[in-house]
């Protein structure tokens, strides 16, 4: 009888601490791995994402390049679409992000046919030159962020986001 008691608590002690070891693992884990697989590390650290978008082929004109890329959290992986807003000045790439520092819409450039040469939010008429400067008056009161460029085998790759250093 006694024994019996003893068999059932020591086999309850070893299910409990066999369904919180394997809940422990299950929560460790993923965080385990995010710490040290590089693969795991770099998509979740901002790394480079390909275009198919030829540098040959970047003019002055700013025009919309679009971007994909997997984003990983501890739990799952999501794909994350994106835009930037490519030209060259110069022999220099820019890539402008397209949100508004207003109020984060989505910016056009040329948006409005009154002023061809900048981008323009249609949320709110909020402009910026070229150059990503937020036009006076207008209701961003900060430049747009600027993307990291890189170039590989001919294409364009977009990097992080950084704060406009062309302003
Ligand atoms: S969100 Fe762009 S002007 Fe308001």
């Amino acid at each position: 009888m006694s024994n019996n008691r003893v068999s059932r608590r020591q086999f309850l002690n070893y299910t409990l601490t066999g369904v919180g070891g394997f809940m422990a693992a299950g929560m460790l884990m993923p965080m385990v791995r995010f710490a040290i697989d590089p693969v795991l590390q770099k998509a979740g650290g901002g790394d480079f994402v390909p275009t198919d978008k030829k540098v040959a082929d970047i003019t002055d004109v700013p025009e919309r390049v679009d971007f994909a890329f997997e984003q990983v959290d501890a739990w799952y992986t999501s794909e994350v679409t994106s835009t930037a807003w490519v030209y060259k000045n110069g022999d220099k790439i820019i890539a402008l992000s397209p949100v508004c520092k207003h109020l984060g819409c989505t910016v056009n450039w040329a948006g409005s046919p009154d002023h061809p040469d900048q981008f323009f939010c249609p949320c709110h008429a909020g402009r910026y030159e070229k150059n990503g400067n937020n036009v006076k008056g207008t209701p961003p009161l900060g430049p747009l962020d600027e993307f990291e460029v890189r170039e590989k085998d001919g294409l364009l790759q977009i990097g992080k986001t950084r704060p406009n250093t062309l302003v």
